[in-house]
């Protein structure tokens, strides 16, 4: 197992701007899934989520702290874990032992948010915070300043594959906002139905991550061509905004 100073990392460094590519493991041959994180790896993503959902927050099951820790063994990637249950206290702890170096935490899964973001600093790891597209931003400002990571999910979550809700770029652009006033490196990201039709007014409404599964699994000339495409995208749209401009052409 690459041990931890072996492992990159996904911490936001300041200077260090451009968008990131994150793969969700939920659209990967799971049946393969040490070849798979190794040819994530492979293609350029930047680090690699875990959707782990337990059918009662969401309406799907994947995995938990064990398969993640038997990928662990397979990349140097950083990980990081989307907490999709309705118990996340349960598992925080568990998913930094198995080897990923954030754990976010949904808002609408915890009776007391700032106290489970806590306890993921406790458990030796970086907090991120997300919210369901029904939850406005202001259910997570009062916690910036305990995250590195802000996650707008852009579909409803459970599965991969749907598409994504233009109508959370109003809400993007509330959480760079939010963030710009902390002063703090905050990553602002975003999950579902991206695409090279998506990303652009999505990088200009201000996220700078982006997860991704059924488009880089699928893209036909392959993941490395999905990550680079998807990159320069994102990068164009966010120059054409700071310089002014519209985020398309
Ligand atoms: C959905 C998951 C997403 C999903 C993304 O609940 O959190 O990460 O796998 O898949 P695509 O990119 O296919 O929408």
């Amino acid at each position: 197992m690459p041990d931890r100073d072996e492992r990159r990392s996904s911490t936001p460094e300041a200077g260090a701007r451009g968008a990131r590519i994150v793969a969700s493991v939920l659209s990967a041959d799971l049946s393969r899934l040490g070849e798979e994180v190794g040819a994530l790896e492979e293609a350029g993503v930047d680090w690699i989520q875990w959707d782990v959902m337990d059918a009662c927050f969401v309406p799907n099951l994947t995995f938990g702290p064990d398969v993640i820790a038997a990928a662990r063994r397979h990349t140097t990637l950083p990980f990081e874990a989307q907490l999709m249950v309705a118990n996340p206290d349960v598992l925080i702890a568990r998913c930094v032992d198995a080897g990923c170096e954030r754990v976010i935490v949904h808002a609408e899964s915890t009776r007391n948010l700032h106290r489970s973001l806590l306890h993921v600093a406790e458990s030796g790891g970086r907090a991120g915070v997300a919210i369901n597209p029904a939850t406005p931003i202001d259910a997570v400002v009062n916690v910036l300043d305990l995250v590195d990571l802000v996650l707008v999910m852009t579909v409803n979550p459970g599965f991969g594959g749907q598409a994504y809700l233009q109508s959370m770029e109003p809400k993007l652009r509330l959480a760079r906002a939010a963030i710009a006033a902390t002063g703090r490196l905050i990553w602002l990201e975003v999950d579902g139905g991206i695409a090279p039709d998506t990303i652009e007014t999505c990088s200009a409404a201000g996220a700078d991550v982006f997860v991704t599964g059924s488009t880089l699994f699928g893209d036909p000339l392959g993941m490395a061509h999905a990550v680079q495409d998807l990159r320069a995208r994102a990068n164009l749209a966010a120059s054409r905004v700071s310089a002014g401009g519209a985020a398309t052409a």
